[in-house]
């Protein structure tokens, strides 16, 4: 079976080494990938938001199944152009994708559906905006509509910053056309949750929980980032409240999924705020989440190859969900001015020595050269180990990246510890 993989970061790399430890042994390819990706994979050349040229090269390369990483081939429409020529996809179509790539779409359906989410208004009139801003109660929150790379939510605590947000978004252009049209919205309070909701059209299963570390720095301080590490199951999520998730939240938003006609196919990333009023959504994505993917997949017992197949057939039901006892942890490291200025070409040392199984590293932001690997991103690699427990996990994980290093290196220390009540 040939099994093309879509994308080229930490998140990719992780699916792809899930899938290469399938009993069935697929042919990976990877378009475009990493030089990392090349041990698992045969790299092919191309652009991933191009989708007829994606579909002429899944001819000729007798592509059975598709699994597109990121979100922004999925809103433009690859996996439909790939549908439409007979290959299996693992990832929506793209009226559905704007669950992502419209904020005021994702908060519409959310209402509609009676679904729990922050008390919001869509703007597309600047003045309005602004006048919002200088009235609604703080603190508040200005998010732009469209696709942002993480970059498109600002949580206001003054006037000064909620105005000067809007104004930036609408009039400075910062984002682009992304941010002319903003959602305003109720700030909530509590700690994070990452539900990964595996779909196949007709019914729909769950990973493991798992929350991401969204901060730069240590405490939950400095910059939101794309993400600074994530661990998987998350304690206080247990069973109690996870059934309250799937029961206020998850059924709703499938259900709401089929009366709105997406024959959605993929994983839908759920980011909830769970709230003293109880579990409320934030966000969507439409695609695995980065680095929660690093995290969760290293914890999967089932054959990743038949749970990503059975959602692209509309087979789901077939597979039993499994997942291994224990604990799992993701560090990611960071380049020097990440997320501002990320620096790049710093020779990496230390990725070729890594003495223990439970760890494995999935590369982000790297290139190989003759020298050896040298950064290449924001992100350069995740620290992945499991454990017994979160705390066995999370010592191994950091004897790891410790082991790691890069002029300018900066990575996170209290990755799954005092997060469970604070988040950040
Ligand atoms: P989003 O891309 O919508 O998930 O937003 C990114 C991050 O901004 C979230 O993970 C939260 O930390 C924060 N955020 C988004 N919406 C809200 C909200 N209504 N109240 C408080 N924080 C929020
Ligand atoms: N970790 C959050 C995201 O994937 O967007």
């Amino acid at each position: 079976m040939n099994v093309l993989i879509i994308g080229s970061g930490g998140r990719e790399h992780a699916l792809a080494w899930k899938l290469s430890r399938s009993p069935r042994k697929p042919k990976l390819l990877v378009l475009p990938g990493s030089d990392a990706m090349a041990a698992l994979a045969e790299r092919l050349a191309g652009d991933p938001l191009d989708p007829a040229a994606v579909v002429k090269a899944c001819k000729e390369r007798d592509i059975d199944l598709a699994v597109i990483g990121p979100e922004a081939p999925l809103a433009a429409g690859l996996a439909d152009a790939l549908r439409g020529s007979g290959i299996k996809v693992f990832g929506p179509g793209q009226a559905a994708a704007r669950l992502e790539s419209s904020k005021a779409f994702a908060k519409d359906f959310l209402k509609r559906h009676g679904v729990p989410t922050a008390a919001f208004e869509v703007y597309d009139d600047p003045s309005r905006a602004s006048d919002a801003a200088a009235e609604l109660p703080l603190p508040l929150v200005v998010k732009a509509d469209g696709l942002a790379a993480g970059k498109g939510v600002r949580v206001c605590k003054t006037r000064r910053e909620a105005i000067a947000a809007v104004q930036d978004l609408m009039l400075g252009g910062t984002l682009g056309d992304a941010g002319k049209r903003v959602v305003i919205e109720e700030c909530l309070q509590g700690p994070e949750l990452s539900v990964l909701v595996l779909l196949d059209g007709k019914t729909y299963g769950l990973l493991p929980a798992a929350r991401d570390h969204k901060r730069l720095l240590d405490g939950g301080e400095g910059p939101n980032t794309g993400g600074m590490g994530a661990y998987s199951p998350v304690p206080d999520a247990d069973a109690t409240l996870l059934a309250r998730v799937d029961r206020e939240v998850l059924r709703p938003v499938v259900a709401g999924l089929k009366s709105d006609g997406f024959d959605y196919r993929g994983v839908l990333y759920v980011g909830l705020m769970l709230t003293p009023q109880g579990p409320k959504v934030l966000e969507f994505n439409v695609r695995f989440g980065d680095p929660e993917t690093q995290a969760i997949l290293p914890l999967l017992e089932s054959d990743f190859l038949d749970v990503v197949e059975a959602c692209a057939q509309g087979t789901l039901e077939r597979v039993n969900l499994e997942t291994k006892p224990g604990s799992s942890l993701c560090v990611v490291l960071a380049s020097q001015g990440y997320p501002d200025k990320p620096a790049t070409g710093r020779r990496i040392t230390g990725l070729d020595s890594e003495p223990d199984p439970n760890v494995v590293v999935f590369h982000a932001g790297t290139r190989k050269t003759t020298e050896g690997w040298v950064t290449s991103g924001g992100r350069v690699l995740n620290v992945v180990a499991t454990g017994a427990d979160l705390a066995q996990a999370r010592e191994k994980a950091y004897a790891a990246a410790a082991r790691i290093d890069f002029e300018g290196m900066q990575y996170r220390r209290d990755v799954a510890i005092g997060v469970a009540v604070r988040g950040g």
